[in-house]
């Protein structure tokens, strides 16, 4: 049973906490709040609109004590960038492996949390994008543009009227992901990487969760890879993959690892490869060639 810690009780925070409550591989033994919070000491159920939970919400000054008397083994955490800072080196001291879906780091935080994990030995996921779809969205960015080498891309995203960034931290990472699928350089510096080649359009209306589409357009065609969220639910699915990866590993990792891409690209190849000389081949040791319409 992985004993799980909930830090930031806002929109996600909430979502996250109701999926855990019906797991039946790990337990949520915390919920933390901000200092000045008026959830301090209220039963986590009373904040979900749900039974009591026994579980008394706490505040961030009082992690380190919270931790000792609950023992959770991976904490995620949804609050806000400096306070993400300051939890996950409380969280790593006590060796308790941290999924971090916060997003807003500057690059001073993000060489921070690195150094986090390296010191203390610490499992670490960098979540910035943790909704699964949202990642093969990406992958599926990235090999397209390396395929549709001359054609323009286009970004467009679509969030709720009050989102604060704009355009989206995922909109960026797949335009990031769109140039390096069009690069053919394996010495690949990201730092080079010109982002306004990538024109992003951003819409902020009424209550949209989240869509991002990515449009390739050629002189003739063109092709559109778009994902959409309906609920904040699949922010809490896509956590709890991560606590599932995390919780036994020390590193620091993102949702490229939690979905074992790398795997995934492998077995494809793998597999075509396998097919093919199946296809074209007969099975015999002098490997006689045939075409597939014989
Ligand atoms: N990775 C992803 O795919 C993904 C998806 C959705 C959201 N996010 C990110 O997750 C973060 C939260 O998003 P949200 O939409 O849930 O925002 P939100 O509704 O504003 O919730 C954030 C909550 O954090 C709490 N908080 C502030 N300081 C804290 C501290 N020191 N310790 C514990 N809790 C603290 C605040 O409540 P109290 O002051 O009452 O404690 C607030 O309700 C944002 O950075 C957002 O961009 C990421």
């Amino acid at each position: 049973m992985i004993r799980v810690c909930l830090i930031g009780l806002g929109r996600t925070g909430k979502e996250i906490a109701k999926t855990i409550l019906e797991q039946d591989d790990m337990k949520l033994v915390m919920a933390v709040c901000s200092k000045n919070s008026h959830n301090v000491n209220k039963d986590l159920g009373d904040l979900l609109n749900i039974k009591k939970t026994g579980i008394s919400v706490s505040s961030c000054d009082e992690l380190q004590q919270s931790i000792l008397k609950f023992k959770p083994n991976v904490a995620i955490d949804f609050s806000q960038p400096e306070a993400t800072i300051l939890n996950v080196e409380t969280l790593a001291k006590m060796k308790v492996r941290t999924v971090i879906g916060t997003t807003g780091f500057s690059e001073i935080h993000m060489k921070k949390l690195t150094a986090i994990a390296h010191n203390y030995k610490s499992g670490i996921v960098h979540a910035p994008n943790i909704t699964v779809g949202v990642n093969v969205l990406m992958l599926l960015a990235n090999l397209a543009s390396s395929i549709l080498e001359d054609y323009d891309c286009t970004i467009i995203e679509s969030h709720f009227k009050d989102k604060k960034d704009s355009p989206s931290g995922t909109a960026k990472k797949i335009a990031r992901e769109v140039l390096k699928g069009s690069s053919h350089k394996t010495n690949l510096n990201l730092e080079n990487l010109n982002y306004d080649d990538i024109p992003i359009l951003s819409i902020r209306a009424g209550g949209i969760i989240g869509k991002h589409k990515v449009l390739l357009a050629g002189q003739h065609d063109k092709i559109e890879i778009a994902h959409e969220s309906f609920s904040r639910k699949v922010f809490a699915l896509g956590a709890l993959r991560a606590v599932r990866f995390i919780h036994d590993k020390a590193g620091f990792y993102e949702m490229d690892d939690v979905l074992c891409l790398e795997e995934v690209l492998n077995r494809y190849v793998n597999r075509e490869n396998f097919l093919r000389k199946q296809k074209y081949y007969y099975p015999s040791s002098n490997d006689k060639v045939r075409t597939s319409v014989e």
